[in-house]
């Protein structure tokens, strides 16, 4: 698991008066909404000995942790300390771990790491988000999966024929194969474009939507932005849209919390979202299924225990991807924290961690580039 991208927390419409306990990389942190309505994000753990802070109350802009009644602010500063009176000095040592926080396309993001502004991998962007004739749904799943099983999946183009009767044909086609897909790079990820041989779609409305009744060649992109987002795009027909965007957080190294936003350009009346949702879900557990039962659990680090074809090409670029971000010192050594889960409370690192010393509790170990071994057990 890596730190110093932008995760989603929790879906804006969940996130109300409440505190709540979110578990990301490993660890819990707690989201709440200040006076004004703005989503914090902080680790969970109290400095002051340990209590569970999404246990507790709202006050105001802070979170009063249940044990002691410490209030903290969403930058993370202790503001009260009940048992030493409002005259008793705070010391500067209490500060706890505060995450900035984005709210778009209906989710509450968190960047778990300690980067500047000016240095963090964007959100991956939604450009048709809100616009004149698109129609958005938003979906949640939790997977005994690791996210990057996931996220290899969302760019593996030869797994629909056979994952998804719905897209494919299952490999009853004798002279069905699949192009060699253009694959670029940018800043944050890899893409690739297809264009493959598809039938007419099953779903009767839509199949009537987009005027199609025979096998086309249908075009279609994907591609993943940073560590655990995926986006793809659809297009059944030359004026019909399906844009899809996964944002992935792994709750730990086997569990992922997934959302899919699903942008569509037709059909936009909402008596027509609860199909396409329930389509939607059916495809995700075919998914889901598969990648379940794949073994080992954890993404090998290497490719040479499984046997990868042309089109495990991005596949392969996205492990590169990995490597690279770990020699940037992203990656988080779970095997330390395992081995220390009883005798020490870990935070990610945040921001102001490069503004100031003395902190309570410890930042979570990181790999070097040349701990590959390690990482494999990530
Ligand atoms: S443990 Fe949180 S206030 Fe004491
Ligand atoms: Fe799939």
């Amino acid at each position: 698991m890596f730190i110093n991208f932008w995760y989603p927390a929790i879906a804006s419409a969940e996130l109300t008066d409440k505190p709540v306990k979110v578990r990301m990389l490993g660890l819990n942190f707690v989201v709440f909404r200040d006076s004004k309505g703005k989503a914090q994000c902080l680790s969970n753990v109290c400095t002051h000995r340990g209590g569970n802070l999404a246990g507790g109350k709202l006050h105001g802009d802070c979170i009063a942790c249940p044990y002691h009644g410490w209030q903290f602010n969403g930058a993370g500063e202790c503001v009260k300390i009940p048992s030493i009176g409002k005259d008793g000095k705070i010391p500067a040592r209490t500060r706890i771990d505060a995450y900035p926080v984005e709210e778009k396309y209906g989710l509450v993001f968190a960047f778990l790491g300690d980067l500047p502004e000016a240095e963090r991998p964007p959100i991956m962007p939604i450009e048709e988000y809100g616009a004149d004739g698109w129609r958005s749904t938003i979906q949640h799943w939790v997977w005994d999966i690791d996210y990057k099983r996931s996220i290899e999946n969302g760019i593996d183009s030869a797994h629909n024929e056979f994952v998804h009767p719905t897209h494919g044909f299952s490999g009853t086609r004798d002279d069905y194969k699949l192009n060699e897909p253009e694959m670029w790079t940018d800043e944050w990820g890899t893409g690739i474009r297809n264009k493959r041989l598809a039938p007419p779609l099953k779903d009767e409305k839509m199949r009537e939507a987009s005027g199609r009744n025979v096998d086309a060649v249908v075009e279609s992109s994907t591609g993943h932005h940073g560590i655990a987002a995926v986006w793809t795009h659809i297009h059944p027909m030359p004026n019909m849209f399906i844009h899809q965007y996964l944002y992935e957080c792994p709750i730990d190294a086997t569990h992922t919390s997934i959302y899919l936003i699903n942008m569509r350009n037709f059909l936009l009346e909402p008596e027509h979202d609860g199909r396409m949702m329930e389509r939607n879900q059916v495809v995700a557990f075919q998914d889901r299924d598969v990648l379940t039962d794949v073994q080992p659990k954890l993404t090998p680090h290497t490719q040479t225990k499984e046997a990868f074809v042309l089109h495990d090409k991005p596949i392969a670029r996205y492990r590169q991807w990995l490597d690279e971000w770990q020699a940037r010192g992203w990656r988080i050594d779970v095997e330390t924290i395992e081995r220390n889960r009883m005798t020490t409370a870990y935070a990610i690192p945040s921001p102001a961690r490069r503004q100031h010393k003395g902190w309570v509790i410890d930042a979570v170990p990181l790999l070097s580039a040349r701990d590959a071994v390690k990482a494999a057990a990530e």
